[in-house]
């Protein structure tokens, strides 16, 4: 009975490692895929104004893109915080996915920026249980846009799910710009992505 059990067990595990491998394998594709038009070096040759670029960013990759974007159009940038420092844990991917079905998003720290200034604003956060990160929802639950023209960006792991959707319904007073989503891929891609932000920053509409 117990060698049973364990024959089962191992059974499991082999098909979970192999699904996780499947599925790693058709990521790794779509990134090759995705990226390979953007192998050629762009310039960039936008002239956006004055630019804020605000984000949120919990492990780093968001905030890579935006200093990206910012070094780029000379932007200004400004980060969402939230009161409570997140610690990483598998608990904390539950408790998100309890609060975003809640509709629980978490107290933010420090003052709303100043957008008057500026003539293109960029908002961007990762892609968390395939929609906004809650800091993000936070923020926008607070922020009145002023008629501004807003374009959004979002960081995940491989499927961005919602973001995009959810993100044009919760903006308030806002015109929606062109959206773009970037996967995590490896250093291998760091042209090819660099190059997909002049692309979009050039074609934005
Ligand atoms: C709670 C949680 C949920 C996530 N859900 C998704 C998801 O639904 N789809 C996805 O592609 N990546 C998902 N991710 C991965 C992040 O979107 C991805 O790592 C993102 O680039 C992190 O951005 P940051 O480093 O700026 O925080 C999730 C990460 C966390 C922490």
């Amino acid at each position: 009975m117990f060698k049973k059990i364990i024959i089962v067990l191992l059974i499991l595990a082999a098909i979970g490692a192999i699904s996780a491998l499947v599925h790693n394998l058709k990521v790794a594709h779509r990134n090759k895929k995705e990226l390979a038009p953007f192998a050629q070096t762009q310039t960039y040759t936008a002239n956006l104004g004055k630019v804020l670029v605000i984000y949120y960013s919990w492990t780093g990759h968001t905030q890579d893109i935006a200093d990206q974007i910012a070094a780029l159009t000379h932007a200004d940038t400004y980060r969402i915080q939230t009161q409570e420092i997140f610690e990483s844990s598998p608990a904390f991917y539950a408790r998100i996915k309890k609060e975003l079905a809640n509709k629980q998003y978490p107290p933010l720290a420090g003052q709303m920026p100043d957008i008057r200034p500026y003539d293109t604003i960029f908002v961007g956060g990762p892609v968390w249980w395939y929609t906004m990160s809650t800091p993000l929802y936070s923020f926008l639950e607070q922020m009145d846009f002023q008629g501004k023209e807003v374009i959004p960006f979002s960081t995940q792991g491989s499927n961005p799910g919602t973001f995009l959707e959810d993100f044009q319904s919760r903006i308030q007073n806002a015109r929606v710009g062109t959206y773009a989503n970037f996967n995590n891929v490896g250093a291998q891609y760091n042209e090819a992505v660099h190059n997909k932000i002049i692309h979009w920053l050039n074609h934005l509409k």
